[in-house]
């Protein structure tokens, strides 16, 4: 075991000192410095990389091992990961209380336990027999399966080399520790430290380990930003508690792309994939009410039909209330501000009251178009025309520009059924034709609302 000293060591970003700072230079939060005990030297004779102290070897007679990825149970999941589970990969699914980390991992962890082998669940925050009961809610039951309640890491380092499970999964990472340091578990160093074991678990033993992570909005526990260096993927599990939907989107992945989401729907029996994700969005639309608009919204490669609502009413307040759900409110302040300088629309006296049905965030600038025909439509008491989505980003003149994968789009419309499609005349010049959907190209907002307003 290496030396000990202490340091001082910020909780929210990880940032060291061998001081006391008031302010962390690392993040720039005040009062987050907590002394810790830091390893000066690192463990296990002298070296600390995977290699364990072998000479470097041409990258030509490396020898890559066949291990090909193997499924999760969840096509979301998998293709969030990039295509299934890379032996020896290091996972870390993060997200607010109870969003459905545990859930989603155990059901998952079922499905690997059956199709590909042993599994290895650790708990540090229930007893085994609150997993048993919730396994028996996501029908997540296997021989394959196995339950540990533990938090020392050497404990469930040396079962783990027992086992030889084919995932590990550890829940949470916040409440595991090392003995061999001081600090309190959560604290940055532990974190850290149990991370950096646990990766050398994996890559050693081409075990592929699922790491459980808090993120709280104080920074009273470590933040999980210290172990996104750390991991092979990193992947955010968003959605507030009472929505119906839940993301689940890579923001690292040393294994695929980052741009792709997975989406699930929250039941009493679990976490259920959405593969079908337009259709459900518009189950509920309301048929020929003003201030609803359709759009084809892109995330990854990812095409989706979402429904945006408006509504625009006389205000008896001064100033007028705004508030927007699922969408920036900086952008519906900005599109305002087009509609009455450039559209001559006075909503200055107006409430303003945007959502995204179905609780998904929307966040491309395609979208401009959409948010400012379903504010017309509200504000002039007009249904939008039937049949009719879409696209188009929106200049502070009032200029509708292009935008990208329209073809993604046009054909997610043509799935959906719709027939019509308002777009920057800018996007029309690359599109052959819109097949069974019929192209309105506008370049500016006034014409988008002469076409998009019945
Ligand atoms: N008996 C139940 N029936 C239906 N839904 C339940 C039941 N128990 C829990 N849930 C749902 O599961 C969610 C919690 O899931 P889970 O425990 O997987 O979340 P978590 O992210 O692991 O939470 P934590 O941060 O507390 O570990 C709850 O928000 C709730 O909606
Ligand atoms: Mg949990
Ligand atoms: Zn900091």
């Amino acid at each position: 075991m290496g030396k000990r000293k202490t340091a001082f060591c910020c909780q929210q970003c990880g940032y060291d000192s061998p001081k006391w700072l008031g302010r962390c230079p690392g993040c720039g939060a005040w009062n987050t410095m907590v002394e810790e005990t830091v390893r000066t030297e690192p463990v296990r004779g002298g070296t600390g990389g995977l290699a364990g102290g072998r000479p470097p070897v041409p990258i030509a007679e490396v020898e890559v091992a066949d291990m090909p990825r193997f499924a999760t149970g969840s096509g979301e999941l998998d293709r969030v990961l990039g295509g299934g589970i890379i032996p020896g990969s290091m996972v870390l699914i993060v997200g607010d209380p109870g969003v459905g980390k545990s859930s989603l991992t155990l059901k998952n962890c079922a499905y690997v336990a059956k199709h590909s082998g042993k599994v290895l669940y650790v708990t540090g925050e229930e007893s085994v027999r609150q997993v048993r009961l919730r396994a028996d809610r996501l029908a997540a039951i296997d021989d394959q399966l196995y339950v540990l309640s533990e938090t020392n890491l050497e404990v469930i380092e040396q079962q783990t080399m027992k086992m030889n499970p084919k995932l590990l999964v550890i829940d949470s990472i916040q409440t595991m520790f090392r003995p061999e340091l001081s600090s309190a578990p959560g604290s940055v160093s532990q974190v850290r430290e149990s991370a950096v074991q646990l990766l050398r678990l994996a890559k050693n033993n081409a075990v592929a380990i699922f790491v459980v992570g808090h993120v709280t909005k104080d920074g009273a526990l470590a933040g999980p930003r210290v172990l996104e260096h750390i991991v092979d993927t990193v992947l955010y599990f968003e959605g507030e508690r009472n929505a119906q939907f839940r993301v689940l989107r890579a923001v690292k992945n040393r294994f695929g792309s980052t741009n792709e989401i997975g989406l699930f729907e929250m039941r009493s029996e679990g976490l259920l994939d959405v593969p079908d994700a337009s259709k459900l969005f518009l189950s509920e639309r309301p048929m020929a009410v003003p201030g609803s608009v359709v759009i084809p919204t892109v995330e990854g490669t990812r095409p989706l039909l979402v429904e945006i609502q408006a509504l625009v009413s006389d205000s008896p307040f001064m100033p007028p209330r705004r508030t927007a759900d699922y969408v920036d409110i900086k952008r519906i302040q900005l599109l305002l501000a087009v509609l009455e300088k450039r559209v001559g629309m006075l909503l200055g006296t107006s409430d303003v009251y945007v959502k995204i049905a179905g609780g998904i965030k929307v966040d491309e600038p395609a979208v401009d178009l959409g948010l400012i025909l379903a504010l017309a439509s509200s504000f002039r008491n007009r249904r939008t025309a039937a049949n009719t989505v879409l696209v188009g980003e929106v200049g502070l003149a009032g200029e509708v520009r292009a935008v990208s994968q329209v073809e993604v789009r046009l054909r997610e419309a043509a799935k959906m059924g719709f027939s019509r499609m308002i777009l920057p005349k800018g996007n029309l010049k690359n599109l052959p034709d819109g097949g069974s959907i019929a192209l309105v190209g506008v370049e500016t907002v006034a014409e988008a609302l002469e076409a998009g307003l019945e």
